[in-house]
């Protein structure tokens, strides 16, 4: 049986840099590699809805914004079907009967849930659909049958529930769903890229964030204004690398062919670094460096989005046919699951001799 991917974001936002190096590069090279048989992204809006129930207007303008910026990034719609949730009705059934599967409690000590309530301030009242949204995820990715879900590490909790449920329905009902993994980025940087601030996580209402669709000017400015190390004042002074968000930045985007181009003093990012921790180098200096590296990277990003932003019902009526496709897996997987629940009456013949023979005899 071929691999399947299936992965999704939340259309709450445009898609940044932490997203790109954390998910959306190496699911272009996972499109590009050829060893995938079937290709799912998702934009999961119903998921989005689970915490903002209020403001659908804002899940509904970011649908197209999510879509531009993975198109630009080079999703190619003929290998990868980019689909929307909510549309897919079939992914609603399978959570209904996946409820079934798993506790309150175990809901309850999901890490990831957990904190989100906490951020959310939700832990006075917690809405359900925001509280079983895990559920829900498990139908996503087992509605295509994905084997491997490329995600960053706040989601591995995610994935083992998926796993839980697979497992509890196939003894339970027999063999139907495939338990996925999870495909986490090879480079430690680029498991959670920090904000410009030093925070911890990149996000909008931090305004912490270098957007994939900024305007050069705009990345620059960003660059320029990074959180380093408080402590590395004057350009002699020793500074450091740990926690130092331009570093970490380096490490996510900077090969070493960069150096040639753009800073030949050094051959590679030790080198920089090294020097940086014995003191003599400027934060300026890093900071221009960055900024030529990232602006490489992102300019030809930059420049599809603007192609496609010309078309926009062209864009939706990509989003319409990968989810079209999409239905129709997720449909059959409906289909075999209620088949081995045995709630598929209607074509059960041998249901409806089995209660004949039991009145008629
Ligand atoms: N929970 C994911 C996020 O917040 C989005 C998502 C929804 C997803 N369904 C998915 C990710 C299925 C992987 C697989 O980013």
């Amino acid at each position: 049986m071929g691999k399947i991917i299936l992965t999704g974001d939340r259309p709450t936002g445009r898609l940044h840099v932490g997203h790109y190096v954390g998910s959306l590069k190496r699911r272009v090279e996972l499109q590009n590699s050829g060893e995938f048989e079937k290709i799912f992204i998702m934009i999961a809006d119903a998921q989005a809805l689970t915490d903002n129930a209020d403001n659908p207007e804002k899940v509904r303008q970011n649908i197209i914004e999510v879509a531009l910026d993975y198109l630009s990034c080079g999703l190619d719609p003929s290998k990868s079907n980019i689909l929307i949730q909510s549309q897919i009705s079939e992914l609603c059934e399978l959570s209904f009967y996946y409820m079934n599967l798993v506790t309150v409690s175990r809901l309850q000590r999901n890490p990831t849930v957990k904190s989100e309530i906490q951020m959310r301030n939700f832990e006075a009242s917690i809405p359900v659909g925001f509280f079983t949204y895990p559920i829900s995820q498990a139908a996503d990715i087992t509605a295509f049958k994905a084997t491997t879900v490329p995600v960053g590490d706040d989601q591995l909790p995610m994935i083992e529930q998926t796993r839980e449920i697979v497992r509890k329905f196939n003894t339970v009902y027999g063999e139907a769903l495939v338990e996925p993994e999870a495909l986490l980025p090879d480079n430690k940087a680029c498991m959670r890229l920090p904000g410009t601030d030093g925070k911890a996580k990149m996000s909008k209402s931090l305004g912490n964030c270098i957007y994939l669709s900024d305007s050069a000017d705009d990345v620059k400015k960003k660059v320029m204004s990074m959180y380093t190390d408080p402590n590395h004042i004057q350009v002699s002074d020793p500074g450091q690398i740990e926690g130092n968000s331009v570093f970490t930045y380096l490490d996510a985007f900077c090969k070493d062919e960069h150096f040639e181009r753009y800073c030949p003093d050094y051959s590679c990012l030790q080198e920089m670094k090294d020097h940086y921790s014995r003191g003599g180098l400027g934060d300026v200096k890093v900071k221009k460096f960055l900024n030529n590296v990232m602006q490489e990277e992102l300019e030809p990003i930059r420049n599809r989005r603007k192609e496609l932003e010309k078309d926009i019902p062209a864009i939706y009526e990509i989003l319409k046919k990968g989810t079209e496709t999409a239905r129709e897996e997720a449909a059959k997987t409906l289909a075999e699951v209620k088949q081995n629940m045995k709630i598929n009456y209607f074509d059960d013949v041998d249901l409806i001799n089995e209660q004949s023979r039991k009145y008629n005899n």
